[in-house]
């Protein structure tokens, strides 16, 4: 899965090429939609309410604005936390919070391409013009 760097980046590039939704992103992975939603839920949405007041529900965007945002990977324009959303699914971020955060601790050994599939998935799959809008964070 994680053989060869090449392998990823052609991957990556299908995804833009394509615009394909995470079950596709990846062709040796398969989305688990149910598993990004309590990661999304328990890690993203927990700190965004938390620092902000506010949550992300996938429904306050469409499916080409989730798409443009994750594949960007611009996490937070502001510079307070991590530029980068995919480090808060990374295994060194679920590693730091794993004490407290039962989400981080079930999915510790989940591959980072895995997880990242799962949490595009959800959230593209709930985005406000899909045919399952999201508004449970
Ligand atoms: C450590 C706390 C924290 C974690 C964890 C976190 N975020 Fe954020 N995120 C923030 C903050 C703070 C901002 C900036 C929000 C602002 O300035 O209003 C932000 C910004 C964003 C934005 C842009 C919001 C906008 O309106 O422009 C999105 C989308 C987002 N985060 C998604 C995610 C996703 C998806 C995850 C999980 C993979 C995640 N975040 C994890 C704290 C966090």
């Amino acid at each position: 899965m994680r053989s060869s760097k090449r392998f990823l980046a052609g991957l990556t590039l299908a995804a833009l090429l394509f615009s394909v939704v995470g079950d596709a992103f990846a062709a040796d992975v398969k989305a688990n939609k149910k598993r990004g939603q309590v990661y999304f839920r328990m890690v993203c949405t927990a700190c965004h309410v938390d620092l902000t007041g506010a949550a992300i529900p996938p429904a306050g965007r469409t499916m080409a604005e989730w798409r443009a945002y994750l594949d960007a990977d611009k996490h937070d324009a502001s510079g307070k936390t991590n530029p980068s959303a995919r480090y808060y699914i990374s295994h060194a971020y679920r590693e730091s919070i794993k004490d407290h955060n039962k989400a981080a601790k079930k999915f510790l050994k989940l591959p980072d391409e895995q997880l990242y599939a799962d949490i595009y998935l959800f959230a593209v799959n709930g985005a406000k013009d899909s045919d399952t809008p999201a508004t449970c964070n």
